[in-house]
């Protein structure tokens, strides 16, 4: 039996305090890996950090080996084999993701480079803090000496999101539903693409009008964020933390057969999307790896949506070149 060590940023706030108990209780590798917990907080929430620590110890959950709460990244980075990078402002109503690029970019610098001085080399990393695929790409350029292809964004949010639409659409369970993709930013020019879908093995397009698809669905899973916010007053946290274990999950133990994912990855160019950005492809997992599904076939409509996102982490990039 091994142990792991996970670290989760922001694990005082919303969704690390959903996070560290899920992992904590084995959720996330299972009851046979013993974990040692490493939660990072902001001088100023240490004191919520360390009452998180005493309701993890409260648990009593049998995987648990330490609890190490603290406000110094390199000790919460220390021999890290997996990250989950969620501590970062959230946006509030009425803002973009975007908006939040400036005031959270620096985090994710610091942090990757914690991560190139202090982590396990094989490190998983997923990122959830907003803007979340180039901050991403910021903790994935200050850690040169870490793989690149250990740097991702979360869209299994979207993903799920999607799933569930299209479940209540067609009057079928989520797991009936195949072969969608999110494409591109964590933002509303995402591209959730139900061309290759199946729903029972039977195409979605043959099932549901473009008109519905066009302009009920693709819409409503690009705002289901900002709609949360309003209604909730908060940004998603239940949601999002369940999302952060599939999505790493997924990648540890593997892509169920049949199917695939959707993640935000470094682009190897893939489908024409420029490389130095991190963006959402369909992928599946095996061994603890990824690999980009190849070779769909990419309509007029499709190409569209793929490049307007291209384009928008192009812009971000740009915004944050100085801290690449
Ligand atoms: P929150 O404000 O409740 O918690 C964030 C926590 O991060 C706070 O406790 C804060 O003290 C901490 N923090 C800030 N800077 C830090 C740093 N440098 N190091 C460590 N911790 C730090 O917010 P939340 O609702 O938990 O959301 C966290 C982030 O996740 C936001 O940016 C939000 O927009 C994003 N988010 C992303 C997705 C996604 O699908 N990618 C989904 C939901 C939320
Ligand atoms: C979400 O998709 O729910 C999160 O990214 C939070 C947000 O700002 O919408």
């Amino acid at each position: 039996m091994s142990i792991k060590t996970i670290t989760i940023t922001g694990a005082a706030g919303q969704i690390g305090y959903q996070l560290a108990f899920r992992i904590a209780s084995g959720q996330l590798l299972g009851q046979e890996e013993k974990i040692n917990l490493k939660l990072l907080e902001i001088p100023a929430a240490l004191d919520a950090l360390n009452g998180v620590a005493m309701e993890l110890d409260d648990c009593a959950f049998p995987c648990l080996e330490t609890i190490t709460a603290t406000d110094n990244a390199s000790v919460a980075f220390q021999d890290c084999d997996y990250a989950f990078l969620v501590g970062a402002k959230p946006r509030g109503p009425g803002m973009e993701r975007s908006d939040l690029l400036l005031g959270n970019a620096e985090i994710f610098s610091a942090q990757g480079k914690a991560i190139n001085a202090y982590a396990n080399r094989n490190i998983k990393v997923l990122v959830v803090g907003n803007p979340a695929n180039t901050n991403a790409l910021i903790a994935m350029s200050n850690a040169p000496e870490i793989s690149p292809n250990s740097f991702t964004a979360m869209m299994r949010l979207d993903h799920n999101r999607a799933l569930a639409q299209l479940a209540a659409k067609t009057d079928a369970h989520v797991t009936d539903i195949k072969k969608l993709t999110i494409w591109g930013n964590h933002s509303t020019m995402q591209y959730p693409d139900i061309y290759h879908a199946t729903v029972n093995d039977q195409k979605v397009i043959n099932l549901i009008s473009l008109d519905w698809i066009k302009n009920t669905f693709i819409p409503s899973v690009q705002q289901r964020g900002a709609q949360i916010i309003k209604l909730r007053g908060l940004s998603s946290a239940a949601s999002a933390a369940s999302a952060a274990m599939d999505h790493v999950r997924d990648w540890v133990f593997g892509t169920a057969d049949n199917n695939w994912i959707s993640m935000a990855i470094p682009s190897d160019g893939s489908y024409g999307i420029s490389e130095g950005i991190i963006y959402s492809f369909p992928v599946i997992c095996t061994n603890g790896s990824y690999e980009i599904v190849q070779a769909l076939e990419i309509n007029e409509f499709s190409e569209i949506c793929l490049k307007a996102s291209e384009a928008e982490l192009l812009e971000e990039r740009k915004a944050i070149e100085h801290l690449l």
